[in-house]
């Protein structure tokens, strides 16, 4: 069932743009979101909603750290932690608050815990962003956005990922209307969410110059991945594909911290990943780069097609298709195959890596 693709994981990464589309159909039309197909129950419940508290764990987790700034963005309070620190806290809950959890299987024990602890503590109710239909989280949940990605077989998620950012971006919309989000802002980031299997598609024509790219990596033993604003979780979530199938050490910090302590360890040694969108911290991210050079680090940029680089030495690949509300999820996918290629190079096994399993029931 694999096709063309010698793993999963690529056939699933190049599923994305349909699984996409997928997750869009009959939710967004003409401009605007259907909110009716989160179900009956869902409207009075989001009526109620002030901000919301989101857990979950790993790669569900990155989701919702992207999340957090897309609803803050649109005026709506969140705050987002993983479920194993979640459940043993003293949590203290707003009023108004939605008690949101992210699973591609529904069944994650930490993430069902937290959700059943939330019971007594006061939210408006629970909502979930899930890719089984029949799992334990959507079955004791008050509402659930489906993602709508299919059967996912490698451990390391791609496309649940991808497919939960759109489902999270409908609910911020969601969220957003009771916010004062207008019609003509709601249109045109229905639009950019319609864009979105084109521009994923283009970005996984990099795949060949990836390749290229990720034979620099196979051979360290550790790697820094970058970003700030809404492209930090992106850079966390490219740091845990990496280290989970290549079991190359990465690690993801916000641009701006590098002078507070990892900027120490770059060397020539030390590949240095980021991720370069035309954004209003762009200034920020190169003069952080700058430092990263000095040292001597070795830059690998995913970048807006259109943005200068005025740094000595660097390797970059372009994005030339991108919207502002949804390039997280175009930024995602040469970082998943960045990972995949060095995988493949170091000759792990892809699917299956080590130590781990796909759907985590144990505490
Ligand atoms: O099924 P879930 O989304 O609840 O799983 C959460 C994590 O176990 C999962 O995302 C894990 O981090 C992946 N292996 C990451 O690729």
């Amino acid at each position: 069932e694999k096709g063309p693709y010698r793993h999963y994981m690529l056939k699933e990464i190049h599923e994305q743009p349909a699984v996409i589309a997928e997750t869009l159909e009959g939710r967004v039309h003409r401009g605007r979101l259907l909110e009716e197909a989160f179900g009956h129950e869902a409207r009075a419940l989001l009526d109620r909603t002030r901000g919301v508290h989101i857990v979950a764990c790993g790669t569900s987790y990155h989701a919702g750290l992207v999340a957090r700034y897309w609803l803050e963005e649109l005026g709506v309070p969140a705050q987002v932690e993983v479920a194993s620190e979640y459940r043993y806290r003293a949590v203290v809950v707003p009023e108004g608050t939605l008690f949101v959890t992210i699973s591609q299987s529904g069944e994650t024990a930490d993430t069902l815990a937290a959700l059943r602890r939330a019971r007594g503590l006061g939210y408006v109710g629970s909502l979930t962003v899930c890719n089984v239909p029949e799992s334990s989280l959507v079955r004791e949940s008050d509402v659930a956005v489906m993602t709508r990605a299919g059967p996912e077989i490698g451990v390391a998620s791609t496309k649940a990922f991808t497919t939960q950012l759109v489902a999270l971006r409908l609910l911020a919309i969601a969220l957003g209307r009771r916010r004062g989000l207008d019609a003509a802002r709601e249109r045109a980031l229905c639009d950019e969410l319609e864009a979105l299997p084109r521009q994923v598609e283009a970005a996984l024509r990099l795949d060949e110059a990836i390749r290229g790219l990720a034979e620099a990596f196979a051979d360290k033993s550790h790697a820094l991945f970058l970003g700030r604003g809404v492209f930090y979780p992106v850079a966390m979530e490219g740091a845990l594909k990496l280290k989970e199938i290549s079991y190359i050490h990465a690690e993801a910090y916000p641009a701006g911290e590098l002078k507070h302590g990892p900027l120490a360890l770059v060397d020539a040694e030390m590949p240095v990943v980021c991720t370069l969108p035309r954004d209003p911290l762009l200034e920020k991210v190169l003069s952080n780069l700058q430092e990263v050079r000095a040292r001597g680090g070795e830059l690998f940029l995913f970048s807006d097609g259109e943005v200068e680089i005025p740094l000595d030495r660097y390797r970059s690949l372009p994005l030339t298709d991108t919207c502002p509300s949804t390039a997280p999820i175009v930024y995602t996918v040469p970082l998943q195959l960045l990972a995949y290629h060095a995988a493949v190079l170091k000759g792990t096994d892809v699917d299956q890596p080590r130590n781990l399993a796909k759907s985590v029931t144990v505490e």
